[in-house]
């Protein structure tokens, strides 16, 4: 059996896993950072990697301990060293090889956003490739050709904002607290979907695969206080909070869904995989589900502890392991979306 720690520290989540060959997860620990960047309403870099560097330790310590494994019975280490915060970044990775100059084990590089896209294959334990991958999460909000696990070509994405980093503004326009995703999906649970007429946009033109939630996260903040309103003043009824998230909602997950299906017919392939944070959420997955079901295509989407980030998707590196691509001790970090398909 093939066991290999994987590491993850790519935004503001420490997690480390002790994964085997046949994708069984030995002992995986992801300690969030939820509680420090709360009070700011989004991820402060600079906060987010002393906190990696404070716990990326016992975290793995964790793992190991939960695995049941000893450092000497692993056979790699795994660490996720694109995209991402770089000084986030770095710590994953300074960890990883120090691992490797003590103990003498290969290194190998997991690219998170193929990570994310993984966590299907594990998660269904079905071979989910080639496919289309959506990867929505408060960082990215991407469709990839996924010809195999580590052969994606990019087809587009968000011109500005990620939707997650939308769902978390709104959050802060409704008084939500850090992160908005999941407060805003349980706030629009009892609200009218259909109460606002938001914008979707770019869905009306089939001749781009793009995603933009700068303007949506606009209509929302006109909503709540009007043009040059100030939100943080306006004190508005409890029904109308969940029909303003209720609606956004809706608007996001027509891009997101508009779009993926189109990614679809563009490739010719049968089968989504959606991964990042924002695949939480409650009524993308009915949505999905019933656009799946409609068209007659396959779809994957993770448990929620596969979606948001983790380092059980590190799994990714036993194929690389399998095809002997080890790194030397001078890889980098490399934080921007560049050779996503290396
Ligand atoms: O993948 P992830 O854990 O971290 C990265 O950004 O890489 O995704 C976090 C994002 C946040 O923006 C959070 O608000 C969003 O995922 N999120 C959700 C839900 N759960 C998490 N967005 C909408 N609905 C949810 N249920
Ligand atoms: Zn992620």
């Amino acid at each position: 059996m093939v066991r290999i720690l994987s590491i993850e520290s790519t935004c503001d989540e420490t997690a480390a896993a002790v994964v085997t060959d046949s994708l069984e997860v030995l002992g995986a620990v992801v300690a969030s950072q939820d509680n420090l960047h709360q009070r700011f309403g989004g991820v402060v870099p600079e906060i987010a990697s002393r906190a990696h560097v404070e716990r990326i330790l016992p975290v793995i310590d964790e793992a190991l301990r939960k695995a049941g494994v000893r450092l000497g019975e692993l056979d790699a280490v795994a660490v996720a060293n694109r995209p991402g915060l770089v000084g986030s970044l770095l710590v994953g990775l300074c960890a990883a090889k120090a691992l490797c100059v003590a103990t003498g084990l290969p290194l190998i590089a997991v690219n998170h956003l193929q990570a994310h896209v993984y966590a299907c294959k594990i998660a269904s334990g079905e071979d989910v490739f080639p496919c289309v991958g959506l990867i929505v999460s408060g960082g990215h909000t991407n469709l990839y050709r996924c010809d195999g696990p580590t052969d994606f070509t990019p087809l587009g994405g968000t011109i500005d904002d990620a939707a997650g980093e939308a769902f978390d503004k709104v959050g802060s326009l409704l008084g939500l607290p850090f992160p908005g995703g999941p407060n805003v999906a349980r706030l629009a649970a009892s609200g009218d979907r259909t109460a606002i007429r938001f914008p979707r946009p770019m869905l009306d033109d089939p001749s781009r695969l793009a995603f933009s939630f700068s303007g949506l996260k606009t209509a929302v903040r006109y909503e709540i206080a009007g043009p040059g309103g100030d939100p943080a003043g306006v004190e508005l009824p409890e029904q109308r909070r969940a029909d303003i998230a209720a609606s956004f909602e809706e608007a996001v997950v027509d891009c997101l869904i508009g779009k993926s299906e189109l990614a679809l017919r563009q490739t010719g392939f049968d089968t989504l995989c959606v991964g990042g944070g924002v695949a939480a959420n409650g009524r993308l997955r009915e949505r999905l589900e019933a656009a799946a079901a409609e068209h007659g295509h396959r779809l994957y989407i993770p448990p929620m502890s596969l979606c948001t980030d983790n380092a059980v998707m590190g799994a990714i590196a036993i194929e690389r392991f399998r095809a002997g691509k080890f790194e030397s001790l001078d890889l980098d970090v490399h934080p921007g979306l560049e050779r996503v398909g290396a």
